[in-house]
């Protein structure tokens, strides 16, 4: 388990940014996700387990993943759990207590708060960032502005 007790900082964000676009280089779809979530995972404490989703029909697919452990939710209708609501709503959810949210789908016994952002290209949802952290309230509207950057650049070299 990771000694995690810090949000990320502004500072931070921006320095995870510029390295995203060197990790990210000139790749695109499956292997850039790969960059992300790796980069993702091991440079900011707080985000415990980092996955992109990928719209199929009328599920999300774990396309890409970082973290200790796999997860059993591979596949996931649109419109179930955190991740499917999202994705549905096209707008980024905050969990900080997932405890306290029925919609929420475990995956991890150590998971405490955790956040959903969608990746659009051409106007459309084609999947999401998921990360669990396992400090509660881990994410605060600097993660989703963030995030939110990291998935335009996700969905600008999709495939
Ligand atoms: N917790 C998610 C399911 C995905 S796992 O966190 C990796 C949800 O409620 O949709």
């Amino acid at each position: 388990m990771k000694a995690a007790s810090t949000r990320l900082s502004r500072e931070q964000a921006k320095e995870v940014l510029v390295k995203l676009e060197s990790a990210i280089g000139s790749s695109s779809g499956r292997s850039a996700r790969d960059a992300t979530v790796k980069l993702l995972n091991s440079v900011v404490p707080s985000y415990s387990w980092v996955g992109i989703y990928a719209v199929e029909g009328s599920d999300l697919v774990l396309d890409s993943w970082s973290g200790p452990a796999a997860t059993e939710h591979t596949r996931i209708p649109l419109g179930k759990g955190v991740c499917g609501f999202a994705a549905k709503a096209g707008k980024t959810e905050i969990v900080s207590d997932v405890s306290k949210d029925p919609r929420y789908l475990q995956c991890f016994l150590s998971t405490k708060s955790e956040i959903v952002v969608p990746i659009s290209r051409g106007g459309k949802v084609v999947g999401e960032i998921d990360i669990d952290s396992e400090q509660l309230d881990a994410f605060s509207s600097l993660d989703r502005e963030f995030l939110e950057a990291v998935a335009r650049k996700t969905g600008s070299v999709w495939d």
